[in-house]
């Protein structure tokens, strides 16, 4: 019976770009949810930004923006750096949304009408100047144990001890360096301790690791405070109703986020017409009580760092609020890099996207995988590792096995299979260790499974050195023999490529194409692909280059240094070189020289494609709405149709003239122009500005 599964990863901050560590939960899930529905389960797989809290409002403020729009600028660097590691949510939303508004008052309505919400007055540190109570890590002073300069309101980095804020000698706000003063404000908090016998029973089932369990229990027995929900003005969030000037807590929000994330996913196939996914199905607690085959499952993946929150609040809150509990907390542990934590100053700080600049995205994906197990520990990528292992499983093992054998296929017997394979044993015990390989997967064992797949992967290679083709091609009598043979080969790798295309989509794609099958699933295992045309073999996977590595760490460690205005990754490099220089079509010097002032006139700035669509009666148009920061929105039309889908452009930032005068066009007013680079031999490709620009930003 296929099981109805909703998945969501942690919510990423919005106050800054993913890097390395951020990736090791997003793998995981994505792992996970592509195998279940290998196995042909029903997988809803969300997230979205955690937009809300004091250090998104004041990072917003420092870059000059109002929160919104920063958040949005963040939102679309985020979807970029998943989607090109392949992490492909159903869907990406904001905490920062009505949906979750809505759905965020409901539930804290529902607790207060069950009288789990206290309100009581406490003392807390306020910057008189910036006129804001401060958060702990806002406020920084002397330690009260050792004296040590500079350190935070919570704990000092010098001698370990932790204190209150209220401690610290000669404390300042590290907002305004203004002296913080006491002051009482009301709060309010949920008595998450009515909850007990409900975490008590939750907490009984398979609900998590048992060294994530045992830490829970831990926590419950040393009883349960009660948790301070709201926040006072000024604050990026959600007022709280009926209580001026109190805001919900970023952490109130932020998993109601999932809920959110998925009530606007199962809107949008409601409007597509689809049959799509039924919110209450996997939210209410009366929907999901009833028996199978009814029964939905709730699966978050997280960090270790957040445990608490989801594994005692959370279901307090959905339990308290008439909404189904968990069915299950995969934890991750933190990612170090050459046995360390990631550093800026040991260069060893790495961006997603900076490592997506260099590296094959499939290949960390694979990384990760080999040593990720169910358990919470700590993982290291070690660079040098890294690429021995990547040339030794996936381009010496793996891949190795279709390149060995894919030319003899192609050239000697016209790219068909044989009708019967060499070794019909041997594909049969590939295709028994599906249940085990299964199982693994299943269980977040996956540097096992990863493992087995590469004793495979061993196997045939020894198999193809045994049998060696390339002698059996010289005897013409063994021509029905190096067939049989070849065609038992490329069925071994197609098996392989079932167990590990959850982790390697795009190489599996790649490798589907190759086959000219359909694409693969779990239940392909057990039957082999025979008297069957193949394509001729492209490599799926190339060594990586320690070179490569090393241009990836030197950009890191070169502040600004990376691509400016990146072309499209598909823009080939410029031409150069003596048959250019005489090419009639490329002069070498395009166009008589202009003063720096001819040039200050120009108005470029970053904007962001807020919509696209193709323009009816137009073959080469699409129109583009641009949001152009503090120039508002601007409609201009590009004849850039040919080489983009409209759908791929929103989002994406570009570069555009914004003092143009508006032109009319039969289509309507265009307000602008977008930059792209061309020449007679391909484009347009489209100008993006590197990570981190916003819109309305000068080009200069
Ligand atoms: O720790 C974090 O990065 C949080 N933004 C995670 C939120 S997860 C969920 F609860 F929203
Ligand atoms: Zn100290």
């Amino acid at each position: 019976m296929p099981r109805k599964i909703l998945v969501t990863n942690a919510l990423p901050y919005a106050n800054g770009p993913l890097h390395l560590g951020h990736m090791v939960g997003y793998v995981q899930a994505d792992v996970w949810v592509r195998f279940q529905r290998m196995r042909g389960h029903s997988v809803h797989y969300v997230c979205a930004d955690d937009a809300h809290g004091t250090p998104i409002m004041l990072a917003a403020e420092k870059a000059g923006m109002s929160p919104e729009r920063f958040i949005a600028g963040i939102r679309a660097e985020h979807e970029r750096d998943f989607a090109d590691f392949g992490v492909a949510f159903d869907h990406y939303h904001s905490t920062h949304s009505d949906e979750n508004r809505v759905l965020a008052e409901l539930i804290y309505k529902r607790l207060d009408a069950g009288g789990a919400i206290a309100r009581r007055t406490i003392q807390q540190l306020y910057d008189p100047v910036k006129q804001m109570f401060l958060p702990d890590r806002y406020i920084k002073g002397e330690c009260p144990k050792c004296g040590a300069a500079d350190q935070y309101g919570d704990n000092c980095e010098n001698c370990g001890a932790a204190y209150a804020p209220t401690d610290l000698k000669n404390p300042r706000s590290v907002v305004s360096g203004a002296t913080p003063v006491m002051q009482d404000s009301e709060h309010y908090f949920f008595e998450v301790a009515k909850f007990q016998d409900l975490l008590q029973d939750w907490l009984a089932g398979d609900v998590a690791h048992p060294a994530v369990k045992a830490k829970l229990r831990e926590w419950f027995d040393a009883g349960l405070r009660d948790w301070d929900i709201s926040r006072d003005a000024p604050y990026f969030g959600f007022a709280i109703p009926d209580a001026p000037g109190k805001f919900f807590y970023v952490w109130l929000d932020a998993p109601i986020g999932y809920m959110a994330s998925f009530k606007a996913l199962c809107e949008s196939g409601r409007k597509a017409g689809l049959a799509g996914a039924d919110f209450d199905a996997y939210w209410s607690a009366s929907q999901v009580a009833r028996p199978a085959p009814h029964e939905t499952e709730l699966h978050h993946f997280i960090g270790k760092d957040i445990v608490n929150f989801h594994g005692l609040f959370w279901p307090a809150m959905l339990h308290g609020s008439q909404h189904r509990t968990p069915t299950k907390l995969h934890v991750n542990g933190y990612l170090t890099i050459n046995g360390a934590k990631m550093s800026k100053s040991r260069g060893t700080f790495i961006r997603a996207r900076t490592y997506l600049n260099h590296l094959d995205p499939e290949y960390l994906r694979y990384y990760l995988a080999a040593k990720l197990g169910a358990g919470v520990d700590d993982l290291d990528l070690n660079l040098d590792d890294f690429g021995s292992r990547i040339n030794s499983d996936l381009v010496g093992k793996y891949v190795n096995i279709a390149s060995r054998c894919a030319g003899f296929i192609e050239k000697r017997f016209g790219g068909r299979l044989a009708a019967e394979l060499h070794d019909r044993e041997l594909f049969d015990d590939f295709a028994a260790e599906a249940g085990n390989i299964a199982r693994l997967y299943d269980e977040g064992e996956y540097a096992a499974a990863m493992r087995e797949i590469m004793l495979m992967a061993d196997d045939a290679n020894a198999e193809i050195q045994k049998l060696a083709p390339w002698t059996m091609a010289k005897d013409p009598q063994q021509t029905e023999r190096l067939h049989r043979v070849c065609t038992t080969f490329i069925n071994l790798f197609r098996q392989l490529t079932v167990y590990l295309k959850p982790v390697l989509p795009r190489i599996a794609v790649q490798a589907e194409h190759f086959l000219g099958v359909a694409p693969l699933n779990w239940s392909d295992l057990a039957a082999p692909l025979l008297d069957h045309d193949i394509r001729p073999y492209q490599p799926l996977a190339t060594r990586v280059e320690k070179t490569a590595v090393e241009a990836m760490l030197k950009e890191e460690a070169t502040p600004g240094v990376g691509a400016p205005a990146t072309p499209d990754p598909q823009a080939k490099p410029a031409a150069t070189g003596a048959e250019d220089a005489q090419d009639p079509r490329l002069p070498p010097s395009a166009s008589p020289t202009i003063s720096i002032d001819d040039f200050a006139r120009l108005d470029l700035r970053v904007a962001r494609i807020a919509a696209a669509e193709a323009v009816e009666g137009a073959d080469k148009l699409l129109r583009l709405q641009l949001d152009v920061g503090e120039l508002g929105t601007r409609q201009v039309f590009a004849g850039i149709k040919s080489a983009y889908a409209p759908e791929k452009l929103v989002g994406r930032l570009t570069v555009m003239v914004a003092n143009l005068a508006p032109r009319k066009m039969k289509f309507g007013l265009s307000e602008g122009m977008v930059l792209a680079a061309s020449n007679d031999a391909g484009g347009p490709f489209l100008l993006s500005p590197d990570d981190g620009a916003q819109p309305g930003m000068k080009v200069k």
